[in-house]
C-alpha cells in the first residue's frame, strides 16, 4: 500500500542510494512526496536512482560521497540545507558486507573496512544531522539501519556482527541524548534481502570455499557463513520494498512515540 503523501513537501535524507534496500526507499519515499537528498560513493547508480525519482515526477538531487570520510558527511548536510533550506528526516543506510572471515584469521585493515563503512558512516552522518536539527528548532527523525547482525550473533562475520551491533548502541544513545530536541532516532534491522551486497557476499564466500577445497583444506576452517541457522520464520528473504516499508514507518509521524527501537524487520530471525 502507498500512504499518498505522508511525507509531502519533506526534506530526506537518505545514504547508500544507489542500489538495493537504498534505492527502493529513496523511490517509495519520493513516491509519498518526499524531497530526496541521495548519497553514495556508486556515482552512476545514485544518478540512476535520481533519475528514476524524476521520470516519476519526484525531485531531489544526488551527492556522489565516500561517507566514512567525516569531511563528507558534513558536506552531505550543507548541501542539502543549501537547496532545500532544511533537512526532516535522515536515513543513514549505508553499509558493506566485507569480507567474512572468523577472527583468528581476520586483518585488522578488513576490521577497520567494516567499520569505516557500517559504524563511522553512520557516526558521522547522525553527528551533522543532529546539528542541523538542533539549529532549525525542536524536531528531527534519523532511522539507521542496522542488521540482525546487530542484535544477535552471525556466524563467519564478526566484523559486520560487531560494527551493526555498534549502530545499535549508537542509536540508543542518540534517543537518550537528544530527546529534549525533540529528535527520534531509532534503527531497523533486516535479515537477508535480496541486494547486490548480499550477492558480493556470498561469491566472495564461495570463491574461498572453492580455494580451500581445491587446497585440501575442510571448509569450515575458514568459512563458517550461515552454518547453523539458514532461514527465517517466514523462509525466503526479503525484498527491499518491504524493508522500505519499515524505515518509512520509522521515518512518518505515524511512529511518533517511538525512539530508541532497534525494530526487527527479520521474518522472525531473531525470535528462535
Ligand atoms: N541485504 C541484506 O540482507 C541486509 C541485511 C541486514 C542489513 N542490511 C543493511 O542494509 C543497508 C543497505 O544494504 P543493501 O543490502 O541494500 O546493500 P547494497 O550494497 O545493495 O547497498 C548499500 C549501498 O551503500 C553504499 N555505501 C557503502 N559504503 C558507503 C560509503 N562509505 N559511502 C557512501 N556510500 C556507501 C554502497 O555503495 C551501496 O550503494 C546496509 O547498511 C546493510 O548492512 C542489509
Amino acid at each position: 500500500m502507498i500512504f499518498k503523501d505522508r511525507f509531502k513537501d519533506k526534506v530526506m535524507i537518505l545514504t547508500g542510494a544507489a542500489r538495493g534496500i537504498g534505492r527502493a526507499t529513496a523511490l517509495r519515499a519520493a513516491q509519498e512526496g518526499a524531497v530526496m537528498v541521495l548519497a553514495d560513493r556508486l556515482q552512476d547508480q545514485g544518478e540512476e536512482t535520481l533519475k528514476m525519482i524524476k521520470d516519476a515526477g519526484g525531485d531531489g538531487i544526488f551527492l556522489p560521497l565516500d561517507l566514512s570520510i567525516e569531511e563528507n558527511a558534513e558536506t552531505l548536510v550543507r548541501k542539502a540545507v543549501e537547496a532545500y533550506g532544511r533537512i526532516d528526516i535522515a536515513i543513514n543506510n549505508a553499509g558493506v558486507m566485507g569480507k567474512p572471515n572468523p577472527v583468528h584469521l581476520l586483518p585488522k585493515e578488513d576490521m577497520d573496512y567494516t567499520f569505516a563503512n557500517n559504524f563511522y558512516t553512520v557516526f558521522f552522518c547522525c553527528k551533522y544531522e543532529l546539528r542541523q536539527f538542533m539549529e532549525q528548532g525542536n524536531s528531527g527523525i534519523i532511522v539507521n539501519n542496522a542488521s540482525i547482525a546487530g542484535m544477535t550473533g552471525l556466524e563467519g562475520n564478526p566484523a559486520y556482527n560487531a560494527s551493526k551491533h555498534a549502530v545499535n548502541g549508537l542509536t540508543k544513545n542518540l534517543a537518550l541524548d537528544y530527546q529534549r530536541y525533540g529528535i527520534r532516532v531509532n534503527s531497523v534491522n533486516p535479515s537477508g534481502t535480496k541486494t547486490p551486497m548480499v550477492d558480493e557476499a556470498y561469491a566472495y564466500v564461495k570463491g574461498k570455499i572453492d580455494a580451500a577445497v581445491a587446497a585440501g583444506v575442510d571448509p569450515k576452517e575458514i568459512a563458517n557463513m550461515g552454518g547453523r541457522k539458514r532461514m527465517p520464520i517466514i523462509d525466503r528473504q526479503a525484498e527491499p520494498e518491504e524493508q522500505a516499508a519499515a524505515i518509512l514507518f520509522l521515518a512518518s509521524d505515524d511512529a511518533s512515540y517511538m525512539t530508541g527501537a532497534t525494530l526487527q524487520t527479520d521474518g522472525g530471525w531473531t525470535s528462535f
